[in-house]
C-alpha cells in the first residue's frame, strides 16, 4: 500500500499561504506551494479541515461536511488543487471530522434524532468535556440537554443510530467521487459511547496521555471508546472502500486494537507525548512497531510546537527519530523549520489556547510578513529562529536540509523491523534499520560513534583518533 512507507505533510490551511490578502491561508495558497511540500519529498498532503465553519473549534465544527468555506475558496480550486497536487504525485488526504457536527448544522434542527437530546431537569449524567466544563448544556431549542465531548459550540452525533452512518458514509462518497485518497479521522475514540449513558466514575491517577485538568478527574470508561466502537468504524471503512483511513485516536497504543480491525493505521500519541529520552521513547516505539500499524507523529496543530515540547536541542533528533522509524509519518507544517510556540493573540481566539501552535508560515525574509500574506494576518506570522524557508533552502546546514536528507535516505531504510542496542551508552538511543544503524545522542557529553560510514549526522562529525558524535546529535551510518 502507498503509505507503508509515506511521509504525510499535515497542512494547516489558514496559517500555510493567503493567496488573496484577506489575511486567512486558503487552497490557492496551498497549491501555489505544493513545490515546496514536494522539493520536501512528502508522499501526501493532509489538509486540516476547510469546511464552512463559524470557527468555535477552527473548522472542526462544521456546518456543511460538503463544501468549502468561502474564505478558503470554492469548489473549483479544491478539485484545481487536487488535481495539481495529483499531477505531482502527492496523495490528499482530507480531515474527516464524524464524531460531531457545528451547533449550527442544519441538522441540529432538523433532525434531533441524529444527536443525543434529552429532555429532562437535569443532565443525564456526569461526563466532562475535553476542553473543561460539562459535557452537557441546554439546548438552545428548548428540548431538554444536548451532550457535547468538545465545546458546547459542538454537539455530538448519535453514531447508534443508523442514519448517521448513513449520513456520513455520503459524506465520504462525496469526496472519494472528487477523488481524495483517503481522511484523517478526528477523534475517533469519541465517536460511540455508552448506550445507557452511566456516569463515569472518578479518575483513581494520572491519566495516561495528558488531558485537560476537569477532564481528567472521571475515569472515561462510559463517555468515550465504548467496546462496539469496532462496529461504528466498520461503517467508514464500508464507504470508504480501500482507501487510506488514518484515526486520530486518544488512547494509548494496547488500547488501539478494536480500531484497528477497520483502520489502516492510528498516530502514535505514546511517542508523541513520551518524554525526550532513550528508555521512554524505546518503550514507546516497542509497542507500536509490535503492531505495525501505527503512524508515527511529534507534532499537530493541538499541543505545543517541537522546540517547547522536546526542547530546542533535541529538534533534529526528534525529525531523525521520527523519519526512520519503520513505517508512515506525519509531519506538521513549520516542523522542519523548527518553529518554537508563538505569542497567540492579545485575546485568545481559540479558547482551549491553541492558537500559539497555529502561527502562519514564514516563507521568506524580504517580503510583508514573511509572503504568507499581503494583507493583516489572522495571527502573526511565526518568528522563525532558525530563519525562514528562504533562509533555509540557502544554508546547507539548516534544520530544512536535515529533514529533506532524511526523507530521501527513507528509500533506503527497508523493511519494517527495528532492533534496538542494548548496550548503548546511558542518553543513547541506537537501532538498527536493515543495513543501517541509527543513534541518537539524547545526551550532553559527547559519545563514541559507530564504525560504517557516515550517510547522514544531524550536525558535523569530526574524525579524530577516535569518532566521537557530539552531544545531542544523531547519525545515521551505512553497515553495508
Ligand atoms: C481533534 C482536533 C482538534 C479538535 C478536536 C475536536 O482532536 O485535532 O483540533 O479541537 O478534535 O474536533
Amino acid at each position: 500500500m502507498w503509505w507503508e512507507r509515506a511521509v504525510v505533510y499535515q497542512v494547516y490551511p489558514r496559517s500555510f499561504q493567503d493567496s488573496d490578502g484577506d489575511g486567512l491561508g486558503d487552497l490557492p495558497g496551498v497549491g501555489r506551494r505544493l513545490d515546496y511540500i514536494a522539493g520536501l519529498g512528502a508522499d501526501a498532503v493532509w489538509l486540516s479541515p476547510f469546511y464552512p465553519s463559524p470557527d468555535h473549534d477552527f473548522g472542526y465544527d462544521v456546518t456543511d461536511f460538503r463544501a468549502v468555506d468561502p474564505r478558503f475558496g470554492t469548489m473549483r480550486d479544491f478539485d484545481e488543487l487536487l488535481e495539481q497536487a495529483h499531477g505531482l504525485g502527492f496523495k490528499v488526504l482530507m480531515d474527516l471530522v464524524p464524531c460531531h457536527t457545528s451547533i449550527d448544522h442544519p441538522w441540529f434542527r432538523e433532525r434531533p434524532d441524529f444527536y443525543f437530546l434529552r429532555d429532562m431537569p437535569k443532565p443525564p449524567n456526569n461526563w466532562r468535556a475535553a476542553f473543561g466544563g460539562p459535557a452537557w448544556s441546554r439546548d438552545p431549542h428548548g428540548r431538554g440537554w444536548y451532550l457535547h465531548s468538545f465545546f458546547p459550540e459542538q454537539p455530538d452525533l448519535d453514531w447508534r443510530n443508523p442514519e448517521v452512518v448513513a449520513a456520513m458514509q455520503d459524506v465520504i462518497r462525496f469526496w472519494l467521487h472528487r477523488g481524495v485518497d483517503g481522511f484523517r479521522l478526528d477523534a475517533l475514540d469519541r465517536l460511540m459511547k455508552d448506550p445507557e449513558l452511566r456516569d463515569d466514575p472518578p479518575a483513581t491517577g494520572p491519566p495516561p496521555l495528558p488531558l485537560d485538568p476537569d477532564h481528567a478527574t472521571l475515569e472515561h470508561v462510559h463517555s468515550r471508546n465504548a467496546p462496539d466502537i469496532d462496529r461504528g468504524i466498520a461503517g467508514l471503512r464500508e464507504a470508504a472502500g480501500d482507501h487510506l483511513l488514518v484515526g486520530e485516536v486518544y488512547l494509548p497504543t494496547d488500547q488501539l486494537g478494536p480500531y484497528l480491525r477497520h483502520l489502516d493505521l492510528a498516530f502514535c500519541f505514546d511517542l508523541y507525548h513520551s518524554r525526550f529520552e532513550p528508555e521512554a521513547l524505546r518503550r514507546a516505539i516497542d509497542t507500536a512497531v509490535a503492531s505495525r500499524r501505527l503512524a508515527w507523529v511529534l507534532s499537530n496543530h493541538d499541543f505545543q510546537r517541537l522546540p517547547n515540547r522536546v526542547g530546542p536541542e533535541n529538534v533534529a533528533l526528534a525529525a531523525l527519530l521520527l523519519l526512520t522509524l519503520p513505517g508512515c509519518a506525519f509531519i506538521y507544517q513549520g516542523d522542519e523549520l523548527g518553529l518554537p510556540d508563538g505569542p497567540g493573540d492579545e485575546v485568545p481566539l481559540d479558547r482551549f489556547g491553541r492558537d500559539r501552535f497555529r502561527h502562519p508560515m514564514p516563507w521568506t525574509d524580504d517580503e510583508p510578513n514573511g509572503g504568507f500574506t499581503s494583507g493583516k494576518p489572522w495571527l502573526p506570522v511565526a518568528r522563525a529562529p532558525r530563519g525562514s524557508v528562504q533562509a533555509q533552502q540557502r544554508d546547507p546546514q539548516s534544520l530544512l536540509q536535515t529533514y529533506r536528507a532524511l526523507i530521501a535516505l527513507r528509500a533506503e531504510l527497508t523493511g519494517g523491523e527495528i532492533a534496538f542496542d542494548d548496550a548503548s551508552p546511558d542518553g543513547v538511543l541506537a537501532y538498527r534499520r536493515g543495513d543501517h544503524e541509527i543513534v541518537l545522542n539524547i545526551s550532553d557529553t559527547p559519545v563514541p560513534a559507530p564504525e560504517g560510514q557516515i550517510v547522514l549526522a544531524t550536525s558535523p562529525v569530526r574524525q579524530a583518533h577516535s569518532r566521537m558524535l557530539p552531544p545531542r546529535t544523531g547519525i545515521v551510518v551505512g553497515l553495508g
